[in-house]
């Protein structure tokens, strides 16, 4: 098996995709913070379905924590991490120091900002998270130049935000979503449920159980989304979780959804102990409505 490249430097990257474009190879690119899990290497496995060559980028991006945030310790594990990747078959791992990716401090460089859907959701506790996302994601899909890359779709904000860069500013470069990959209790995983106790884990799958009851509910008939969301909250504060939203929207642009809506998403941000966090489902009426 070929062993996998671990590169820093970002000109020795190019110059390796370089080669691998010049005899036609096609290059796909996973971005990730690192701390891998199933869930990461099921986008690995997406992008080797598409791709001869699969770059894995590990970079903790501090544009993207604001202060008090947990960035200090968010989970490194770079060479278990490297250890994961070359056994399921990355060609290549990017893992710059932050000096390598902004010559200067983030917030004295240019930005990336997608309008409006930046600042809802998950962007209203976290006001300057999306714009330091998108901001990164530039600069990564710049460096590394890809011909399609792969995200999960657990951060669906974030997938929906990158493919709206990627279409504003014709990167030209195909955006997949793969599959939230969850436990047996249906938690979805995540690096941030290593800040979970054992309980607490357990107690977490509650977040992803709200989700699907609140789905069961629609598909019924259920149209008052506004209840329907204040019955999640409940459900969720009744046991004992702080919860941040839970918002049921259309699955094309994020906006509120309304009877008439055919495709949703219901999204959630929550904390539990240290860990916040996030899930999403979709649900499709399109099947459901034709019938009626
Ligand atoms: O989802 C993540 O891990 C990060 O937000 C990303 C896309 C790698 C950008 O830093």
């Amino acid at each position: 098996m070929p062993r996998m490249q671990t590169i820093k430097n970002k000109s020795m990257l190019r110059a390796a995709i370089q080669r691998w474009k010049s005899v036609d190879e096609i290059v796909a690119y996973v971005p990730t913070m690192g701390n891998l899990h199933e869930g990461h290497l099921r986008l690995v496995d997406m992008a080797r379905q598409h791709a001869s060559k699969v770059v894995v980028s590990i970079f903790v991006n501090p544009a993207q924590f604001a202060a008090g945030e947990d960035i200090d310790s968010y989970p490194r594990t770079l060479e278990q991490d490297s250890a994961l990747l070359a056994e399921r078959g990355a060609d290549l791992l990017f893992a710059p120091d932050a000096a390598e990716v902004y010559d200067s401090k983030p917030e004295a460089q240019t930005r990336v900002e997608v309008p409006g859907l930046s600042t809802i959701l998950c962007g209203k506790s976290r006001p300057t998270h999306f714009v330091g996302v998108t901001t990164v994601v530039a600069k990564l899909f710049n460096i590394v130049q890809p011909h399609l890359a792969v995200f999960g779709e657990k951060d669906f904000q974030q997938l929906f935000l990158i493919k709206k860069m990627v279409k504003d500013l014709d990167f030209p470069i195909k955006i997949l979503g793969a599959e939230t990959v969850r436990e047996a209790s249906g938690l979805a995983l995540s690096s941030r449920n290593s800040y979970l106790s054992v309980a607490q884990r357990e107690h977490a799958a509650r977040l992803f159980q709200s989700l699907q009851q609140t789905a069961a509910r629609i598909i019924e008939g259920e149209r008052d989304y506004q209840k329907l969301e204040e019955n999640a909250i409940k459900m969720l504060e009744n046991d004992g979780i702080e919860v941040e939203y839970v918002s049921i929207r259309r699955n094309d642009d994020l906006h509120l959804a309304d009877a008439g809506t055919t495709e949703l998403v219901i999204l959630a941000a929550v904390k539990l102990g240290k860990a916040r966090l996030i899930d999403n489902i979709r649900v499709d009426l399109s099947g459901t409505i034709k019938q009626l």
